[in-house]
């Protein structure tokens, strides 16, 4: 594609000239005697141009008013400056100021046309950079966009493996149905009004729906018994939190559950199973989940036992709260009525 070159200079025989040494080698030449005759031929134009000679010293705007128009206007356009073989520190400005190269008058065929092409050749590759850049960022927001897609399935895939798992423990134990998601939703809801971070809500979330997930261990007749259950009896149900955590030891994507998991059973004062864990020694995570499963349990029918009414079960924690449960969360649990989900 033949190359439109655009010469500003107001002396009409350094254009006429320029114009011969140009159009030889192919190029397209528009010639303007200023300033003003440029920017109105760019305003008006609408084909490409390639580059722009552009002499410094003219009357009314000086190349470097020029200049500096073009490169906030038509900043893809490249310009070469033109000056005086004895000024050539206004040649150095010049490329300070974002001209391409400037050439000393009078101009030599060779320089200019040496100088020309290398400056068309830069530019173009510029503007192919430019575009591969483009390219690549274009590829780049696609893989984001796909990443986020899987990431968004595999988060769709392990929620729903959660509430699968949820589902079987609640199958296995009959008078749980609904406990773990309702145990999650509220301390979701904890999480929130703690305004912790969506990450840990997410491990709130699924330790929760898990908490007890090591009931699959016990058996049924003992997890269904409607009479009250024996010492031995007892024993083995305490074992569930570390079946459960036996349970998920294998899955990797679990791991961060692992504490709720097990500790869900623990009280503050240190009185609780399996580990007797005291005090600021059991993990926040836990605190929260601890209180939602002890609310939604007593709230809910057992095979031993009624449904405790709401205000009763509020008590109840009221009266524990900072020897099994966390003073700071049962508070905040009551005072914002989390329990009425
Ligand atoms: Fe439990």
């Amino acid at each position: 594609m033949i190359k439109h070159i655009i010469n500003t200079d107001d002396d009409i025989s350094i254009r006429k000239i320029m114009q011969i040494f140009l159009k030889k080698e192919g190029y397209k030449v528009t010639s303007c005697k200023d300033g003003n005759e440029l920017l109105t031929f760019l305003e008006k134009n609408s084909e490409p141009v390639d580059l722009i000679l552009l002499d410094i010293k003219m009357p009314g705007l000086s190349g470097f008013d020029v200049l500096d128009i073009i490169r906030s206007s038509y900043s893809w356009i490249p310009v070469v400056m033109l000056t005086a073989f004895t000024d050539l520190d206004t040649g150095l400005k010049a490329m300070r100021l974002g001209a391409k190269d400037y050439l000393a008058k009078p101009v030599s065929r060779e320089n200019l046309i040496s100088c020309v092409k290398r400056v068309i050749n830069e530019s173009e590759k510029a503007k192919d950079d430019l575009a591969l850049s483009l390219k690549n960022l274009d590829q780049q927001k696609e893989l984001e966009g796909k990443l986020e897609i899987a990431l968004g399935r595999l988060d769709n895939t392990t929620r729903s493996t959660l509430l699968a798992l949820a589902e079987t423990i609640e199958q296995k134990d009959s008078y749980t149905k609904g406990h773990c998601q309702r145990v999650s939703n509220i301390s979701i809801a904890i999480g929130r009004a703690l305004d912790l971070s969506n990450e840990e809500i997410r491990i709130i979330e699924g330790g929760s729906l898990l908490h007890d997930i090591g009931k699959i261990g016990i058996s049924e007749e003992i997890l269904n018994k409607s009479a009250s259950l024996t010492k031995e009896e007892y024993e083995l149900i305490k074992m569930h939190p570390v079946y459960g955590e036996k349970i998920i030891s294998h899955i990797e994507l679990f791991q961060p559950f692992r504490s709720i998991i097990r500790s869900h059973h623990e009280r503050l004062d240190g009185k609780g199973y399996p580990d007797g864990l005291k005090g600021d020694d059991i993990p926040l995570h836990v605190r929260i989940v601890t209180i939602a499963d002890a609310y939604d349990s007593m709230t809910s029918a057992r095979a031993y036992r009624a449904a405790l009414p709401v205000e009763l079960a509020i008590e109840e924690i009221k009266l524990f709260s900072g020897s099994q449960f966390d003073q700071h969360i049962v508070n905040l649990f009551i005072d914002r009525e989390l329990f009425l989900l």
